[in-house]
């Protein structure tokens, strides 16, 4: 059989030329969602009296055959059919003859491509949505066993003041629900409907869109058939808000790849999600971490990229919009696979807390407590933090730290110190100290890990009502 266009060319196309604008190779992946919107697209064919019921149920049938072809892995795709759409239209045409050439009355590849995509999205956002609640279970999971464990908090990579370990990655799983909370809101953008936009102008069959709309499961139908066909928007909408989640994988991947060396030595990996070095037989590679830190960079790539090809382009359809394509795929896989590794990853960590005790009773992060109990005592904050500076001091001369000072050698450089500052000092009063809300104290990360969980069965909620939605 012949090109689908073919009946305006009297020359062969260049097997080059053929080869350059193909998009089988990567657009297969639509497969699903072209059928199931071809499916829908006939349906109404049907109930609008465009195309008789019983070639309807011919096309039908045999798109679903199509469909189980493909599933089996029967169907040859063919770069002379250049992409998905008329590769199945092709293959539906070979299964039940001249009738399959009815399918694609009132549509063309713009308006179908379009709806693919947005089919596609839809069900990748949801299913990314559940990963990410997956990591955020993970992430409080080790936030509950580590409601005791005191770590050094930093700024600038310096020791600042103690903090609940729990407070540490309760940090991450409000990163992550900011994730979430983007996400479901692009969804509104996603779940709308192109199809019945035609080339770019509409189309003069007597079309029903909204009823389309309805069997697909959108929301609803894109206002403007220009707009409809050349909107891209919601891809670039997903791939900023992938950027963003990579960006904050890559900030927890650095802090486990840091924490997880000799110098730390506050987390462990475990063995399954490590790997080991060709040369030197002791080492233990934090892999996983390390690669999603460095695959951060193609996913700001890939948004970088489609913001360049939307660039100046005019209404309506151009080809330059087939290559939104591979980025979208890549980001999705990165995404996914990233996600897929760091839920079990947190969850099977080793935290080592002794080792982490051994650091907070280890530094000066306590330093700023003493200036809050002089503060007490009635001393002017200015002046205080002078006394405390001159405490330091004098520790770092003689190798000692704040609790291991007697209370004379305290009293030398302010008479206000008593006996209450070693209970002042301890790293949990410290910690409990700051009982505020959103604040590090055990009390304020209990609630916060109440609340979190709370807002984490918000969003089941929403995935829950989403898995499956759209009809068939
Ligand atoms: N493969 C094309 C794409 O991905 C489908 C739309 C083609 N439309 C056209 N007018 N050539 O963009």
């Amino acid at each position: 059989m012949s090109k689908l266009w073919g009946g305006r060319f009297t020359k062969q196309t260049n097997a080059l030329v053929e080869q350059y604008t193909a998009s089988i190779g990567f657009d297969q992946q639509l497969a699903e969602e072209d059928i199931q919107g071809s499916l829908a697209h006939v349906t109404m064919l049907d109930k609008c009296g465009i195309v008789p019921q019983e070639d309807v149920e011919t096309i039908k049938d045999g798109l679903n055959r199509v469909l189980e072809k493909i599933r089996a892995g029967e169907v040859e795709y063919s770069v002379s059919d250049e992409d998905i759409h008329m590769n199945i239209e092709k293959n539906l045409i070979q299964e039940i003859g001249a009738v399959g050439g009815k399918l694609h009355t009132g549509r063309s590849r713009n308006d179908q491509v379009a709806t693919d995509m947005h089919l596609y999205l839809r069900n990748r956002v949801i299913a990314l949505t559940g990963m990410l609640h997956e990591l955020q279970t993970s992430l409080i999971g080790q936030a509950k066993d580590n409601l005791d464990t005191i770590i050094p908090g930093y700024t600038h990579l310096q020791r600042a003041q103690p903090i609940l370990f729990a407070h540490h990655l309760m940090a991450y799983v409000s990163m992550f629900q900011r994730d979430i909370d983007r996400l479901i809101d692009s969804y509104k953008r996603i779940n709308v409907l192109p199809l019945g936009a035609g080339a770019l102008a509409g189309t003069t069959f007597p079309i029903d869109r909204h009823f389309v709309a309805e069997q697909l499961g959108f929301d609803g139908v894109y206002e403007n058939s220009l707009d409809a066909v050349s909107d891209r928007d919601f891809i670039l909408e997903f791939l900023s808000d992938a950027s963003i989640i990579m960006m904050h994988l890559s900030r927890l991947s650095e802090e486990l790849v840091l924490w997880s060396s000799t110098e730390f030595n506050f987390v462990e990996l475990d063995d399954a999600f490590c790997t080991g070095s060709s040369i030197m037989p002791q080492k233990k590679n934090p892999d996983v971490p390390e690669l999603v830190r460095g695959k951060t960079g193609r996913v700001y790539g890939n948004l970088m990229g489609l913001l360049t090809v939307l660039k100046s382009l005019p209404l309506a359809y151009n080809k330059d919009m087939q290559e939104d394509k591979e980025g979208m795929f890549d980001t999705v896989a990165t995404l996914e696979g990233a996600l897929q590794l760091f839920a079990p990853m947190i969850a099977t960590m080793k935290v080592n807390k002794g080792r982490m005790r051994e650091a907070v009773n280890t530094d000066f992060s306590n330093a700023t407590d003493i200036a809050d109990f002089l503060v007490g005592k009635g001393l002017p904050f200015r002046q205080a933090h002078e006394v405390i500076g001159k405490t330091v001091l004098y520790c770092i001369q003689n190798g000692k730290f704040l609790l291991d000072l007697k209370l004379e050698e305290f009293q030398q450089f302010s008479p206000l110190f008593d006996d209450s500052i070693y209970e002042v000092l301890k790293p949990e009063t410290v910690v409990d100290a700051r009982n505020v809300y959103g604040g590090t104290a055990s009390v304020q990360v209990q609630a916060a890990i109440g609340r979190a969980e709370e807002t984490l069965s918000v969003s089941a909620q929403w995935i829950q009502g989403h898995v499956g939605s759209e009809k068939e």
